[in-house]
């Protein structure tokens, strides 16, 4: 009994706290944010790569934030990393590399700036901080989630292995980091065929989007199982939609993301990921193109091919335009919010998404 009180006494060592990004690097004053003649001269040569989806008129709200977030990166020693679905005035005048999910989680394991500040969603911050593992990744907005992200957990994962036993399972990079913790590897819509094919099974669980995995099973002889998962964004689009634009004019090329229904997928010309779509606009330069995707894709790749004429629908994500350029600035003068991972799941998930990183493919 004594011998138990003696232990039960025993002074705590002190919890351990690591210090917050925003104690390592120090809060920054916020800059003038004024349109003065210095900063329309600075900034008119990356109007002119945007002057075709920003009007002049609104050019002076974005042009001061602009100049002062790459001051800034060169401050702060930062990197941005967009994605194609970031607003034209991220993409073309503040990002410093900019592509589709794959490109951005390969991209993040190069650079060597001490900063990476995501231009996307949490799950892409948080790809980023699993190959960064040293580095600061800040997200703008925390709350900038993601439907498929939302649709699984890794209890899900768990249940899903007891039921097949012996398939693997890979799951989509749009997935939170506890998730791919319970994978074999990630793939993303990039790259999908390709991870499924790598594996040399009959069978693999792809998850969670249901209408990506669709599409994979399309695409090979390999049996794909699926969870019942989709993106808010790409669902809503409908085969009915393609077919009256095909009415309305026969001559338009369709091109559509494979997160889209199977009945949107077999209506279009051709189905990829973002940076697929976009090598298929400049590659096979049709006269009149609409992107089945997010609304920001046509507006960022248009500038690249200007024999091609851009038509609607298109759907915005929301969780994509919570990133804005004030907030941008904001995160690198407060350096908030910090992607932090707890090291027991980072560790795993990081086999899963370097496997997909590391494939020759
Ligand atoms: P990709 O850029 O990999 O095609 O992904 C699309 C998407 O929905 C990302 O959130
Ligand atoms: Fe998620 Fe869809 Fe938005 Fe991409 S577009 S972040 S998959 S909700």
């Amino acid at each position: 009994m004594a011998l138990q009180s003696a232990v039960l006494e025993r002074p705590r060592p002190p919890v351990f706290r690591p210090l917050t990004a925003a104690e390592r690097f120090g809060v920054l004053p916020m800059p003038d944010l004024d349109f003065t003649p210095d900063i329309a001269r600075e900034t008119a040569h990356l109007y002119e790569r945007v002057k075709h989806v920003i009007p002049a008129v609104e050019w002076p709200v974005h042009a001061p934030y602009v100049k002062a977030i790459n001051d800034l990166k060169k401050v702060r020693n930062a990197v941005i990393l967009a994605h194609n679905y970031q607003t034209p005035e991220i993409y073309n005048c503040v990002a410093d590399v900019v592509g589709d999910s794959f490109a951005l989680a390969r991209e993040a394991t190069k650079t060597h700036a001490e900063i990476i500040v995501q231009g996307g969603v949490h799950f892409m911050a948080e790809t980023s901080k699993l190959l960064n593992p040293d580095k600061t990744v800040l997200i703008p907005d925390m709350k900038a989630g993601c439907s498929l992200a939302e649709s699984i957990t890794a209890a899900d994962v768990r249940a899903l292995r007891q039921k097949h036993p012996g398939v693997p399972v890979a799951v989509y990079v749009n997935t939170s980091a506890e998730v791919k913790a319970e994978a074999d590897i990630c793939l993303t819509s990039g790259n999908a065929v390709e991870v499924v094919e790598s594996l040399g099974v009959p069978e693999v669980l792809v998850l969670p989007d249901q209408y990506l995995a669709a599409w994979i099973a399309t695409q090979t002889k390999v049996k794909i199982i699926t969870w019942n998962g989709a993106c808010e964004v790409h669902e809503r689009f409908t085969g009915e939609e393609i077919r009256r634009l095909r009415e309305d004019d026969p001559d338009v090329t369709v091109i559509a993301h494979p997160e889209c229904p199977p009945d949107v997928i077999r209506e279009a010309d051709f189905a990829g990921s973002t940076a697929k779509m976009a090598e298929y606009v400049k590659t096979h330069k049709p006269k009149r193109v609409v992107m089945i995707t997010e609304c920001s894709m046509a507006d960022n790749i248009a500038a690249l091919s200007p024999e091609t004429e851009f038509m609607r629908p298109c759907n915005l994500c929301p969780h994509m335009k919570r990133i804005t350029l004030p907030k941008i600035l904001d995160s690198l003068l407060t350096m908030r919010e910090e992607i932090i991972i707890d090291p027991v799941v980072a560790a795993r998930a990081r086999i899963s998404v370097e496997r997909m990183v590391n494939l020759k493919i």
